[in-house]
């Protein structure tokens, strides 16, 4: 069986997110989306929200489960017995970080083999954080976010804008 894991902060899932899983879905026999920690970045919603959130949009997808790691990705494809890292590349402002993650991790395990799905040119500009600056600010997010969680994003930033004045 050909599994794959596809890591990401997930704060939250976009559709740009959700494309790349669809994709990875009919690419490999299963693909775990891991909710992991990136330690220079701070979250809005919690590891079981975000978690909670990409179950809410993948129930369709039947050979694709979401789980969380607190420790090394190279560790987790260990443990899994992962055949590929998958990650999705947005622009060449991407690649140096990617490229930089990728041969880390093969350094750290030579199992894991990073595989870049290029995004669809409707999600090329997406990001989780673009999404939040963009519901802080009351504005429509409702062609960047799974319909499933738009709902919960609007009302998390709603409530943070109105928490800081805003
Ligand atoms: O969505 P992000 O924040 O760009 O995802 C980055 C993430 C979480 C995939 C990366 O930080 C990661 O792999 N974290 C797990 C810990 C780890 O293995 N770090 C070293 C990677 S070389």
């Amino acid at each position: 069986m050909r599994v794959a894991v596809y890591p990401g902060s997930f704060d939250p899932i976009t559709k740009g997110h959700l494309d790349i899983i669809n994709r990875a879905s009919k690419l490999f026999d299963k693909v775990i989306v891991l909710v992991s920690i990136n330690v220079v970045k701070s979250y809005v919603f919690s590891k079981e929200e975000r978690v909670q959130m990409i179950r809410s949009c993948t129930t369709t997808l039947e050979n694709v489960t979401v789980d969380t790691f607190s420790g090394l990705l190279a560790d987790y494809v260990s443990q899994v017995d992962a055949c590929a890292i998958v990650k999705g590349l947005r622009a060449v402002s991407d690649f140096e970080y990617e490229f930089q993650q990728a041969l880390a991790n093969k350094k750290l395990n030579a199992q894991a083999e990073t595989v870049f799905l290029t995004t669809t040119a409707e999600h090329m500009f997406l990001s989780s954080s673009l999404v939040k600056q963009i519901a802080y600010f009351h504005g429509n997010i409702s062609d960047f976010v799974p319909d499933e969680i738009l709902q919960t994003v609007v009302l998390r930033l709603e409530q943070k804008s109105i928490e800081n004045g805003g």
